[in-house]
């Protein structure tokens, strides 16, 4: 098998990749894209490439000739996308739907990556049936490339995630956040109003995997079957951790003055997905050990290890 994962220096794709790996065990043969990091991984091949370019996307298809794509790449920074709109267009809706084509012409099984943030966030508990209102730049270009890869390839399953993880920068996930001010002793902020439900990145894989050996396609909700508020999500991180949760404090997002919208209630159901799977996704307390044993066993500094510095 031949899986190519897009945005393999991201929170996701890195995590994925690797966590492909694990699960699938040698004799497969996993490629990952990366853009502005150089990566020297064991565990999967590094192509560098800027998927903007014109005639990227199948110089990428011919060159690695997958039977499965994970397309994780995008712009996922929403203040980013918000400053950028044009940009974000590029990326999160005409990069999948484009990439959606090609994998569609050359028989690939597509697993594109969506976000919970397609919802307004008024009601929460979102099925795939719902009606997406998405509220800023990301959101809105997020739903257009779903939009575009079901166009392009209706065999593809698209994947809506919400993740925390470990990641290159350190900084890209908010189980991270908590993790690295809490033990710096500072005061943060912890979101009452703000609901989500949040997957170990690395749990992701193995799901993936199994949605794709099943040979689904659609659209799923993929992530934790248990939600919970940001400011419960830090509390939860504290007390793995054995730090002073103490220093969250509990306040409403409208205090935070931030520049793209935020849906406050970002809770979805995973019932399409525990049904077709015969399972259910993992809760958050699962996601939260895993993440601290990850931790335990050095992962932080092994993923950073990967990259290649100048
Ligand atoms: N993070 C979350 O909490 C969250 C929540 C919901 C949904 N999602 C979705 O999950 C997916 C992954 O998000 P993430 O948080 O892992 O993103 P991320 O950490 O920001 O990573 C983005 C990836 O895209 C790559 N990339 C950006 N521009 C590129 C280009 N022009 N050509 C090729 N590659 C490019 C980046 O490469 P370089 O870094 O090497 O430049 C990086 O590998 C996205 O679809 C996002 O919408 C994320």
């Amino acid at each position: 098998m031949r899986i190519l994962v897009t945005g393999a220096s991201g929170l996701l794709g890195l995590n994925l990749a690797l966590s492909a790996a694990k699960v699938l065990g040698g004799g497969h043969q996993i490629f990952g894209t990366v853009k502005d990091h150089a990566l020297l991984p064991e565990a999967f091949t590094a192509i560098s490439i800027d998927l903007r370019i014109p005639g990227a996307v199948g110089r990428l298809l011919e060159q690695t000739q997958p039977d499965w794509v994970i397309h994780c790449a995008a712009m996922a920074n929403v203040d980013a996308c918000e400053a950028d709109p044009g940009q974000a267009r590029q990326l999160n809706s005409d990069l999948p739907t484009e990439l959606a084509a090609h994998v569609a012409r050359g028989g690939a099984r597509l697993v594109h990556i969506s976000t919970d943030a397609v919802f307004d966030g008024q009601r929460g508990g979102y099925t795939e049936e719902d009606t997406p209102n998405p509220l800023g730049v990301y959101a809105r270009t997020k739903l257009d490339g779903e939009r575009g890869v079901a166009q392009m390839d209706p065999r593809a399953i698209i994947a809506r995630v919400n993740l925390f993880g470990w990641s290159l920068s350190g900084a890209r996930s908010l189980g991270e956040f908590f993790f690295s001010n809490l033990s710096a002793g500072k005061r943060v902020l912890g979101f009452t109003d703000v609901y989500f439900c949040p997957l170990l990145a690395n749990d992701i894989a193995p799901i993936l995997i199994q949605m794709l050996e099943k040979r689904l396609s659609g659209l799923y909700h993929v992530v934790s079957r248990e939600c919970t508020s940001k400011y419960e999500f830090g509390v939860h991180i504290a007390r793995r951790f054995d730090l002073d949760e103490s220093l969250i404090t509990p306040a409403s997002v409208a205090d935070a003055s931030l520049k793209a919208p935020r849906s406050p209630n970002l809770t979805l159901r995973t019932d399409k997905l525990s049904a077709a799977l015969g399972a259910s996704p993992p809760d958050l307390s699962t996601g939260i050990e895993g993440f601290y044993t990850l931790y335990q066993q050095g992962y932080p500094q092994y993923i950073k290890g990967m990259e290649i510095r100048d």
